[in-house]
Parts: structure tokens; C-alpha cells; sequence
């Protein structure tokens, strides 16, 4: 396929205008030619400020679009799936916005729907392709940290709009799925495998019913992870790799900024007062951008799906053994 992988953008979703459209328009193997709305007004203003060609009323009439190769989804954790199988169904080629869905059992349905249609569908967790984290991964791989032993993690931003999906608990809002999810990415990313058993410590918003406040253990065997991660304190968020010879700290780990170098900092565990610390520094780049170029490599068949399924299916059932054991105030083993 020499020509660029053509892109429709699934619904006007604040998250999509501000970051995702701009950096696929910068990418060079794809473009964007349609996007569509509820409100068919809304898509073509949208159109028109993007330069997209075309614009629809209806989700059905983007997915029908025989011009398209990819439907990027963007909508509301609870409609992920059900829209992702449609576009499957339809043939198209699905980046679909991380949580994947609501539940392991609806990421399986999609697994179905992807083998059955013969598509490409993968998980926009933008941190894979980011290369502050191939190196992350790279470096505890080749032993830099000795062995690794544990990781920490932090997620927060402060959003009492109780119009945000994030804050509507039948959209699939709240920390863990919306940010509690890079954490336990992250660590399964750096890790290489999937952990045997989770311990959730859960605290609602009183008129949300949303999780406001969410811990987790991870229990990798000789590797612990634990998180925490919030809707309601102040915006912060850190990743630490610790390991018998060293530490790895990733400064800005899932909002990595377009606009600057990111940097990773590796200490060398010579003194507490960071004497050994080697500032690792990434040149600036878009993670969105290179996440766009990854997928459309893998609908092209250069490469495979950055962020698979099976990958999405590992995450959400850690994000449901979270909700599992702070309900029942118990471990939950994910492999016995
Ligand atoms: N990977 C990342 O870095 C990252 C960052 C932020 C968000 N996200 C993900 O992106 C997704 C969208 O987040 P967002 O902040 O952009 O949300 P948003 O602004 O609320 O956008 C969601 C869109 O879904 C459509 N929609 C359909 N039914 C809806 C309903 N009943 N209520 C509200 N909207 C409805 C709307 O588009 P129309 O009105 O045009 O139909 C709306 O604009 C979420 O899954 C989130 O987790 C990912």
C-alpha cells in the first residue's frame, strides 16, 4: 500500500481536537478524511477548522465510508466496544482509546470481531510507541537497574465537572480506568508479563459514584508495583523502577508534552542524595503523531499492532480484580 492509510475520526471528542487530530495531520503515512458527530453542524465546523474533507451526522455513515481504512475511537469508555465491533463489522481497521471497554468480557467480544473480520484492531495506549519507554524497557531488560525488585506509580488531576465523562460512573469513569490504566500498563510493559494477583483499595465520590481514589498491588513475584491514582488531588504524576544496582524515574510519564524533551533519570545507586543520577533526555517529538504512524505501519502489515487485544484484555482484567478485591476486601489471584 503506497498510498497514505485514510483515518476517520469517530465523533468530536475534546481529547481528539486538542491533541489526537493535530499530530495524525503532522503524520506523513496517514491523513484524516472524514470526521463525524451526533450533531451533524458540530462535524462540519470541525471539518472546516481541521481542513477535513468530509464530515457526517451519524457514527454509521463515518464507519460506511468506503474511502476509509482506519476509524479512530475516541468516545466514552462505554461505547468503545459496541462502536469498535460496528467499524470491525463494516471492515475497517479500529484504533480504539484506552480503557478498551467496560469489562474483560467485552474485549473479548471485540477479539472475536477482529478475528472474524480480519482487521487490525489496537489499544491508543500512546506510551508504547513514546521512546522515553522503549527505553525504559530496553534498559531494566538489559540489566542497567540489576534486577528489577519494585515499581511505583502516580496518577492525579483535579475534575469536579460532573458533566466529564470521568466523573459519570455508567460511562466507565473514575481514576482506575481513566488513569489507573497507564500504571498498570506501564508495569506490564516494562515487566514483560502479566501480574498473578492484585489488591484494590477503592474510595468513592459521594454524588459521582466514581472511584476518586484507587491503590493497587501488584504481585509480579519477585517484582511489586504499587499506584495510586485520583481524580480529586492535586495533577502529579511519576513512575519509578527500582532494582537491586539502580532506579529508573520517568519524569513525565503518560502526558509526555509535544513541545519539549522529555527526560528519564537512571541512578546509579552510589548515595541517597542522587550523586549517580544520569539525566536520559528525548528529543521532542508528538507521541500521538508516532502512535498514528505505528498503527498505520501495522494496517499496512510493516509491523505488528503496537498495543494487541491481548494486551487490552490483560490490562482491563487487573483494572476488574482492582474493583474486586477492594469490594471484597481480599487479594485477587489472576494466575494460581
Ligand atoms: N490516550 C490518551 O492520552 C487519552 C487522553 C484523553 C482521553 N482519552 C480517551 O479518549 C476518550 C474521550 O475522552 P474525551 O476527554 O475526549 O471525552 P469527550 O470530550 O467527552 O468526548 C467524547 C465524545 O463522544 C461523543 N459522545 C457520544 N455519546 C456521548 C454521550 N452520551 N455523552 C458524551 N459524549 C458522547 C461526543 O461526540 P459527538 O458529540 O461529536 O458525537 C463526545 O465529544 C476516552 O475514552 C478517554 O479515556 C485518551
Amino acid at each position: 500500500m503506497s498510498k497514505k492509510v485514510r483515518w476517520g475520526i469517530l465523533s468530536t471528542s475534546k481529547f481528539a481536537r486538542t491533541k489526537v487530530i493535530p499530530a495524525l495531520q503532522r503524520a506523513e503515512t496517514l491523513e484524516i478524511a472524514a470526521i463525524c458527530s451526533r450533531d451533524a453542524e458540530k462535524a462540519k465546523a470541525h471539518a472546516a477548522e481541521f481542513g477535513i474533507h468530509a464530515a457526517y451526522g451519524s457514527y454509521e455513515e463515518l464507519i460506511a465510508d468506503p474511502l476509509l481504512d482506519v476509524i479512530y475511537n475516541p468516545l466514552p469508555n462505554h461505547m468503545h466496544v459496541e462502536w469498535s465491533v460496528r467499524a470491525a463489522a463494516a471492515g475497517k481497521h479500529v484504533l480504539c482509546e484506552k480503557p478498551l471497554g467496560m469489562s474483560a468480557a467485552e474485549v473479548t467480544q471485540l477479539i472475536e470481531a477482529r478475528d472474524k473480520h480480519g482487521i487490525v484492531i489496537g489499544e491508543a495506549f500512546m506510551v508504547a510507541t513514546h521512546p522515553q519507554w522503549e527505553f525504559v524497557r530496553t534498559a531494566v531488560a538489559e540489566g542497567r537497574i540489576g534486577e528489577l525488585r519494585a515499581v511505583q506509580g502516580f496518577f492525579s488531576y483535579n475534575n469536579l465537572d460532573p458533566t466529564n465523562i470521568r466523573n459519570i460512573a455508567d460511562f466507565g469513569g473514575g481514576a482506575m480506568m481513566d488513569i489507573g490504566c497507564y500504571p498498570i500498563f506501564t508495569s506490564r510493559y516494562v515487566i514483560g508479563r502479566e501480574p498473578r494477583g492484585v489488591a484494590g483499595l477503592v474510595e468513592r465520590d459521594p454524588q459521582f459514584g466514581t472511584d476518586r481514589l484507587a491503590s493497587a498491588m501488584l504481585d509480579y513475584g519477585e517484582v511489586q508495583c504499587q499506584f495510586v491514582c485520583s481524580t480529586q488531588a492535586t495533577p502529579y504524576q511519576r513512575m519509578h523502577f527500582s532494582g537491586t544496582k539502580g532506579r529508573i524515574e520517568v519524569e513525565i510519564p503518560f502526558n509526555a508534552p509535544p513541545d519539549r524533551p522529555t527526560r528519564v533519570f537512571v541512578d546509579d545507586g552510589r548515595d541517597v542524595f542522587g550523586t549517580g543520577v544520569e539525566t536520559v533526555t528525548f528529543d521532542t517529538c508528538d507521541q500521538y503523531t508516532i502512535e498514528g504512524e505505528a498503527f498505520s505501519a501495522a494496517v499496512r502489515g510493516e509491523r505488528p499492532v503496537p498495543v494487541s487485544l491481548e494486551s487490552a484484555l490483560g490490562n482491563m482484567r487487573v483494572i476488574e480484580s482492582v474493583f474486586e478485591s477492594a469490594r471484597d476486601r481480599r487479594w485477587v489471584e489472576l494466575i494460581r
